[in-house]
């Protein structure tokens, strides 16, 4: 018999979409200290500069507990734990056994998976079907993918022999925390190096939970420390001599200084940094899979995506019918306590991440673009951005051309396919993009031809540890993930 709806289960709203009753996830499970110390050479310490500082859950602005600040002396300390191990145990040891530490830290990962999910949508605000079902699932399949290159690197570059680099320098973002710690350990593990990691400021948990995961696989002390800090901390593994090799993501600013310090030296670096993309829709494509596409492309992770899907390129033909189908499917997307699992868009990451992205919503409304915003209420506390959409720009507006990494999405529209690829192509960044069409020779011309590292074709934001990532341009330098993703930490000899 079918069960009726209880009144206090769903009611109608207002707007015309379904109003579901809160279903949040449990936070009975998971374990968080009040305070996290450095992790280093396989123990949890006490920062030399005696501070910490509160990472926040930005959803309520509660404090989730407080973390070590790493100064200079902290991490030389990691460099040199990281060197030692380097040079006494982990070059030395079989290949095939550095495999088998980076397994386990993938089952335990796996068996913590609730764990991390909670944590990290509490620390970041990132929607709990998002960490549960993108950010660790993920997290965990790099490390399974890396662990089996371990034992088989003369096979990655083939006719060449391949060497490790030394002790790798990671620095990683906050928005998607977890995923990014494990882009950056696993293929330096695989590869032979050891590592320094710093997890971005507001967002440092999922990392400290994740060197309790190590400690728990037993890895030997020094192979992987992890240091918190903000962006002095990230400054001093970029600029100490023990570093051989940098990997960064983050914003392009960060990267560049990254880039100047690093000239002339004979340290390594790659360098993910931000994007613009553009989604182009051709009147032949499903439209309505398109504007799933779309929503999605934009909206996943409040738009703090380096690939966010930000610019909307719609030919003509079907311009009027793809925004009014955006701006339905808008009203029905739910802003809210990133825990609840029927959440579409959790909170904002910081309150600086906000101000940038409501001056980019006043810069957009003062160069005349046509703003629109979803009417769904949000909470009064914490972070918070309706899913927000700008027609009547153009190719100069500066929500066009700059990332606001944010629920934006600047729509233009355009004739012909040349046009679209000008267009998409005239932007500082080419980290990605996407094509809906329902024609393949029109997919092979625009994929070959947008200037990005990745081009989704009638989908978006898919992922695998198995397909390369990076950037052209102002977007990056280097490849993360696959065959490509082991290259940046081995030398030829
Ligand atoms: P950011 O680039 O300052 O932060 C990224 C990481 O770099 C953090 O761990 C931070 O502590 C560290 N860092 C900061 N300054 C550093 C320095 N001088 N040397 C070494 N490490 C340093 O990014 P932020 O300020 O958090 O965000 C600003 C903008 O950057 C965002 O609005 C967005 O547009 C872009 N961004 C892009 C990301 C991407 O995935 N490509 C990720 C995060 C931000
Ligand atoms: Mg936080």
């Amino acid at each position: 018999m079918k069960k009726k709806n209880k009144k206090s289960d769903v009611k109608l709203k207002f707007s015309g979409g379904w109003e579901y009753a809160p279903a949040p996830e449990s936070k009975d499970h998971i374990r968080l200290k009040e305070k996290y110390d450095l992790f280093i050479n396989g123990k949890f310490t006490e920062p030399e500069t005696g501070k910490y500082f509160a990472s926040i859950n930005p959803s309520t602005e509660a404090k989730l507990a407080d973390v070590a600040e790493a100064g200079d002396k902290d991490v030389d300390k990691a460099v040199k734990a990281a060197r030692v191990a380097y040079e006494n145990v982990w070059s030395r040891m079989p290949a095939a056994e550095r495999g088998k530490y980076i397994y386990r830290i993938a089952r335990i990962m796996q068996e913590r998976a609730r764990e991390f999910a909670v944590i990290e949508s509490m620390d970041g605000g990132k929607a709990i079907r998002e960490s549960r079902d993108v950010d660790v699932p993920l997290a965990a399949a790099h490390f399974f993918y890396y662990a089996g290159w371990a034992d088989k690197l003369d096979y990655a570059l083939p006719g060449a022999k391949a060497k490790s680099l030394g002790v790798a320098g990671q620095i990683i973002p906050w928005n998607f925390p977890l995923l990014m710690a494990a882009w950056k350990i696993a293929p330096a593990l695989a590869t032979g190096n050891t590592v320094v990691l710093k997890p971005a400021e507001t967002t440092p948990l999922t990392a400290m939970k994740l060197a309790e995961v190590i400690q728990e696989a037993g890895l030997p002390p020094g192979v992987v420390n992890i240091v918190t800090g903000a962006g002095a901390t990230g400054a001093a593994i970029v600029n100490h001599p023990g570093i051989n090799k940098v990997a960064f993501t983050g914003s392009t600013e960060v990267g560049k200084i990254i880039q100047k310090t690093l000239a002339g030296s004979d340290r390594k670096y790659t360098l993910e940094l931000g994007g613009k993309a553009a989604n182009i829709i051709f009147e032949d494509a499903a439209i309505d899979q398109a504007v799933e596409g779309i929503i999605n492309g934009i909206f996943f992770n409040q738009g703090h995506v380096c690939c966010a899907g930000s610019r909307l390129f719609v030919q003509e033909s079907v311009a009027d019918k793809v925004v009014r189908k955006l701006k339905d499917r808008m009203e029905t997307l739910i802003v809210g306590d990133p825990l609840d699992k029927n959440t579409d868009i959790g909170a904002i990451n910081s309150k600086d991440q906000l101000e940038k992205i409501r001056k980019y919503i006043k810069i957009g409304v003062n160069e005349g673009g046509e703003m629109y915003q979803s009417s769904c209420s949000v909470p009064s506390k914490g972070f918070w951005c309706r899913p927000t959409l700008f027609t009547n720009v153009s190719q100069s507006s500066r929500v066009v051309q700059e990332e606001i990494f944010g629920p934006v999405l600047a729509v233009q529209t355009f004739r012909t396919v040349e046009e679209v690829i000008e267009k998409a192509n005239n932007i500082p960044y080419g980290l990605s993009g996407g094509v809906w069409t329902d024609k393949g020779s029109k997919i092979f011309k625009v994929t070959s031809q947008i200037r990005a590292g990745v081009i989704w074709a009638n989908t978006y934001n898919k992922f695998d540890p198995t397909s390369p990532f990076g950037g052209y341009k102002e977007s990056g330098v280097g490849r993360e993930g696959g065959l490509h993703g082991l290259i940046p930490y081995l030398q030829t000899v």
